[in-house]
């Protein structure tokens, strides 16, 4: 033998019998490189070291490798080509069994990396489906991942809905779908769960469907393939798995539908060739992760509705406990709604500005709730003030004014009485008609001063501005006395009485102003009892701030501009707007819309609220937020 033979050559004269009753196949593959592939697949590579051309036999020698998949190879034994058939024989066969026993290792490897990698993927999934609370995007989200995880095409997914706990009550919705290869508008609706469509049928048997092609659906399946979509669309839906989500109490909450699983997922299915040559059935790896993603879409399907529940619970504690107070005064039932709107709509107008003052405030949805609650319960302090004060429509309340008209009637019979007895007592000494006529003329004049007393009275009782001259009217009266029916001398007007009717301005005394305005600070003080929570954390610092004024003159605590956060100093502007506008006052007239932008614009000029947002709250027509809610409310009735 010598070496002007190539390794091929020798290998077939030195190796050739054996190698074919081995099943061995021997390919060159380089010069001087020849592959050995066993019937398992398994495979040596022999490889001649030294120059071609060179004639010494002992020289050359073949050096055995065991190949392993791409990584290096790596020398296993190494012979001259004088090394006895048998010999070699072996060395290669121990090398392809090297071989294969590292191709297993590399196999094991690589499942359990990719084994690795889908747990890292669940408890990401996992972790990302717990921080979702709105149940759309976590259905989407849902849908995403689980597609994502088998390398589906395309996927939908359902809510079950209604039958309180009646199962044959049930309905199942179409909540959305998605899918890589086509684009298509899908729109909710509604079916009844049953066994008769894929996804009813896992809902009732409260396990996975897997169908490796629909349209192979065996005859003794209670459902069937619905072809409508296909139809309409030019799609093939072929593999399907659907997987019910299930909470802990073992209800049906929904089902994912995995549409197509493919080769590679990265691939698009457009022709009818993408779609024999890409989509295989689910594999059993496949339901696997999907079924374990479809249970932590159940816990956190169950966390979103409770979510959405406790939202729903906690909303109408809040309305329900605003109804009562406004309960109390009933004269401005609706403004803390109104001003809530307002608020909200304003906010959402500053956080959409690009540019200025505000451009880098972003109020997102949760920002938005809290604000939309503080404003909501910006009054709620007024469960601190008395009723009476809270509903004080005039100077004095109601039964102070009748004490007096009674004292007003009483000296009025008084008079009265006086009058007959000096009367009866002049006939009786025999007087002239004349002297009679002049006692009843003085009669009739004190009637008439008492009557004026009580008109004086009566128009000083009005929340209006009290005219110069009536201040000393109400004082004039408030000096006289009369006799009570002990005999004791008394002013007609008590001091309380004086202090109510000489109110320059409205129908609060100071004290009663103070209470009044305590509502602020009571706002504070009860909504800091309730446990907000971090997104809600701000509500009674931004509804206690509703009446501070930027020049530091408002309350309860003075603050000044810089002090006053943005979402108290919108809501002064709503509360004001609405105070004015409000046309349910009985003694109180609602003023025209202009009328009430340019009080707006007084209250800026005396730096009181904030004139960039009174700006915005003109140019963005906030107000009309008011006028869409009345014509919502009006459709519903
Ligand atoms: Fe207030
Ligand atoms: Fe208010």
């Amino acid at each position: 033998m010598t070496r002007s033979t190539n390794l091929s050559e020798w290998l077939e004269d030195h190796l050739g019998e054996r190698a074919r009753r081995s099943g061995w196949k021997l390919k060159q593959i380089a010069e001087g490189v020849v592959e050995v592939t066993g019937g398992d697949g398994q495979q040596a590579l022999l490889e001649e070291e030294g120059g071609e051309g060179t004639e010494n036999d002992d020289r050359p020698c073949i050096l055995i490798a065991a190949r392993e998949g791409t990584t290096s190879d790596e020398h296993f034994d190494v012979f001259t080509r004088d090394v006895p058939p048998n010999r070699l024989h072996r060395a290669i066969s121990n090398a392809m069994e090297i071989h294969r026993l590292r191709n297993h290792e590399a196999d094991r490897e690589r499942s359990l990396r990719r084994r690795d990698y889908e747990l890292k993927e669940l408890i990401e999934i996992g972790k990302s489906l717990s921080a979702v609370n709105d149940v759309d995007d976590l259905l989407a989200e849902i849908l995403e991942k689980s597609r994502h995880l088998v390398g589906a095409d395309a996927g939908s997914i359902y809510v079950v809905e209604g039958g309180d706990g009646v199962e044959s009550e049930r309905t199942l919705r179409f909540k959305m779908s998605q899918n890589d290869s086509i684009e298509y508008e899908s729109r909710e609706f509604v079916m009844p769960v049953s066994a008769a469509s894929i996804a009813g049928a896992a809902v009732v048997m409260k396990r996975s469907i897997d169908i490796p092609d629909v349209h192979a659906i065996p005859e003794d399946a209670p459902y069937g393939f619905d072809s409508s979509f296909d139809e309409r669309t030019g799609y093939r839906t072929c593999s399907v798995l659907a997987v019910p989500m299930i909470n802990q109490t073992g209800d049906v909450l929904g089902v994912v539908q995995l549409i197509n699983k493919k080769r590679n997922p990265a691939t698009k299915l457009v022709s009818p060739v993408d779609f024999e040559r890409e989509v295989i059935p689910m594999d059993t790896r496949s339901r696997e992760l999907v079924e374990t993603l479809a249970s932590q879409a159940g816990v956190a399907m169950e966390n979103a509705l409770l979510y959405v529940e406790i939202s729903r619970i906690f909303d109408g504690f809040v309305r329900a406990s605003v109804h009562a107070i406004e309960q109390r005064d009933p004269t401005t039932s609706g403004h803390s709604f109104r001003v809530a709107m307002l608020t909200k709509r304003l906010a959402q107008v500053v956080s959409g500005q690009d540019s200025g003052r505000f451009a880098d405030v972003h109020f997102d949805d949760d920002d938005l709730k809290e604000i939309e609650t503080a404003a909501l319960l910006h009054d709620f302090g007024k469960v601190g003030v008395r009723e009476e004060v809270l509903v004080k429509a005039k100077k004095l309340y109601p039964p102070n004014l009748k004490i007096i008209r009674a004292r007003i009637d009483f000296i009025r019979r008084s008079i009265e009485n006086d009058h007959l007895q000096r009367r009866l007592m002049m006939i009786e000494t025999g007087v002239e008609d004349q002297e009679l006529a002049i006692l009843d003329q003085a009669c009739e004049r004190a009637l008439a001063e008492i009557d004026e007393c009580w008109r004086v009275i009566s128009a000083a009782n009005e929340p209006t501005v009290l005219p110069e001259g009536d201040f000393q009217k109400v004082e004039q009266i408030a000096s006289r006395t009369y006799f009570d029916l002990n005999g004791d001398r008394k002013q007609y007007l008590e001091p309380k009485e004086v202090e109510a009717l000489l109110i320059a301005k409205g129908s609060l005394t100071a004290e009663e102003l103070e209470e009044i305005r305590s509502h602020a600070s009571h706002t504070i003080s009860f909504l800091k009892e309730i446990p907000w929570g971090r997104s809600m954390r701000n509500i009674p610092l931004f509804a206690g701030a509703h009446h501070e004024k930027l020049n530091g003159t408002g309350y309860p605590h003075g603050l000044e501009d810089e002090d006053i956060p943005l979402p108290a100093k919108i809501m002064a502007i709503a509360d004001i707007f609405d105070a004015l506008t409000a046309s349910d006052r009985p003694y109180k007239k609602a003023v025209s819309l202009e009328r009430a932008l340019q009080i707006l614009d007084f209250e800026v000029k005396d730096h009181h609220i904030d004139g960039d947002l009174v700006q915005l709250f003109k140019d963005a027509e906030v107000y009309r937020v008011l006028k869409q809610d009345e014509g919502e409310k009006a459709e519903k009735k």
